[in-house]
């Protein structure tokens, strides 16, 4: 008996290591919380000739009706094959949706996208055809204009699905309700109210095995391009006139359009991190990694300050920081709102600052004055504060497990439309331009540290960043590695 239909997963690059790390376990856990649709098969694809089972690990329900296709992204007869058996499934499913999933390194793109198209794999008469792609979206702005060219060419724009990771995680969603739902916040959201901004993500652990990838990608394409533009326009974006998919991303990019060239000389700060020892343990430099150049120029940590030219933001410097090794792993966005009562100005003990935790620890912190008890003049700094999981004991959704889903269903709003990936390479191009000039150094700086000192020149006054540790409440403190 035929059945109504089936969703059919294929992962191309599946023996490699996203799948292991994040696809496989975000299955285990849509399974795990009954959120897979009904009749949905994975089919595994890679050049590799396997002599194991590469599903091993993933949950059994899903494990037993799992095949492996060996295919080559050079060879269209490979995609003759992947037809064939995409085809099979039509013998017992009236439709057969297809997710194509590109879990390949990005050179592979352009083979597999053209190919699928020209084995009219991307033809939704017989179930839709959704295809994910994971970042780097191109390594400038006429790659990513390529890519997305030939995307366009071959596939509908709302049948592309460009991974951001960041997108994904309940935090990061959670910006827009914290601004747009709290007249407190939205209200003081602007340049009036506000001195400046910082947006940290940091990391504890160096570049792993990912030595090829990254010595050609360094912190700015690899964090600053896409993680890091995403929160910026999160969290200064106008609101959106509807909490729709296409409205929110054109607000988005209004943002990207308007951010001010960077100044390369005074507001950038690259530092790659060298051998150093920490409590008697060593850490090697970044240069001793396995497919990284002995002499390799690529920026560990990158720094900027940069400005939005709009109404709401107009002067307003946006400090923005990324790096490995550096003493724990956190991202949070610091709002520092302007210290303007002079009622208190001899005593004020600092101002009010608003830190969105988005990882680990994730919460809310809100710094705020009052009076030291049994002294007239004195003044406290004190925190109020929300940590996520004090609101419940399950774990919050895992970001792949969110956008995979997402793609099940068709819903496009957390991922990264073409017009924003182009824009965001607009931002990065001329840094890498003056990269590529020599007319940026590169400062090393030890593992453990908060990256070159100098990335708190870019402040040019008494703040500094802040330094914050695993616990949202902590900073100032010195966390090892
Ligand atoms: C990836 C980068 O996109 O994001 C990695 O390629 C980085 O270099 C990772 O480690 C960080 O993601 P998360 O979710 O651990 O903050």
């Amino acid at each position: 008996m035929i059945k109504t239909n089936c969703n059919l997963l294929v992962i191309f690059g599946a023996t490699g290591d996203l799948a292991r790390r994040k696809l496989f376990p975000a299955l285990n856990d849509i399974i795990s919380s009954k959120k897979l649709p009904k009749n949905t098969y994975l089919l595994g694809c890679g050049r590799k000739k396997v002599d194991h089972n590469i599903f091993i690990g993933l949950d059994k329900s899903i494990k037993d009706e799992s095949t492996y296709l060996q295919l080559n992204p050079n060879f269209y007869d490979d995609f003759i094959n992947l037809k064939n058996k995409i085809e099979s499934y039509n013998l017992k499913f009236k439709m057969v949706n297809v997710i194509f999933y590109l879990s390949t390194p990005p050179q592979a793109y352009t083979n597999i996208i053209s190919k699928l198209a020209k084995a009219n794999l991307n033809n939704e008469s017989s179930g839709f055809r959704r295809l994910v792609i994971e970042k780097p979206f191109g390594k400038d702005f006429e790659s990513a204009k390529e890519i997305n060219n030939l995307l366009i060419n071959k596939f509908n724009e709302n049948q592309i699905y460009r991974i951001d990771h960041y997108l994904g995680k309940e935090t990061v969603q959670n910006i827009l309700v914290t601004r747009f739902s709290n007249t407190i916040f939205n209200s003081l959201w602007k340049n009036k109210h506000i001195s400046h901004i910082e947006i940290t993500a940091a990391e504890s652990i160096g570049i792993e095995n990912r030595g090829e990838y990254y010595d050609h990608a360094g912190a700015i394409r690899d964090m600053f391009q896409n993680h890091l533009l995403e929160l910026l326009c999160l969290i200064s974006m106008e609101m959106p006139k509807s909490n729709t998919s296409d409205v929110i991303r054109d607000e988005k990019l209004k943002v990207l359009k308007k951010i001010k060239k960077i100044n390369t000389k005074t507001n950038v700060i690259r530092g790659q991190y060298i051998e150093s020892e920490i409590n008697g343990r060593k850490f090697s430099s970044y240069r001793k990694n396995k497919g990284v150049n002995k002499v390799s120029n690529t920026e560990t940590f990158f720094a900027c300050k940069l400005f939005i030219d709009n109404k709401r933001w107009r002067n307003i410097p946006f400090f923005i920081r990324t790096g490995k090794r550096l003493p724990t792993k956190v991202t949070e966005i610091v709002i520092h709102f302007k210290n303007d009562n002079s009622f208190f100005k001899e005593n004020k003990s600092s101002n009010n600052v608003l830190i969105l935790r988005l990882q680990p620890d994730e919460g809310i912190l809100l710094k705020f004055d009052i009076k030291k008890p049994g002294d007239k003049t004195k003044i406290l700094n004190k925190n109020l504060e929300f940590h996520y999981k004090s609101l419940t004991n399950e774990q919050i959704m895992n970001a792949y497990e969110r956008l995979i889903l997402d793609v099940f269903i068709g819903d496009t709003m957390l991922f990264a439309r073409s017009d924003f990936v182009e824009e965001a390479w607009k931002v990065v191009d001329p840094i890498i331009k003056d990269i590529k000039s020599n007319k940026i150094n590169l400062l090393g700086y030890k593992s453990g540290t908060w990256g070159p000192e100098e990335s708190n020149n870019l402040f040019r006054n008494k703040n500094t960043w802040r330094y914050p540790c695993k616990n949202l409440i902590n900073d100032g403190e010195s966390c090892l590695l």
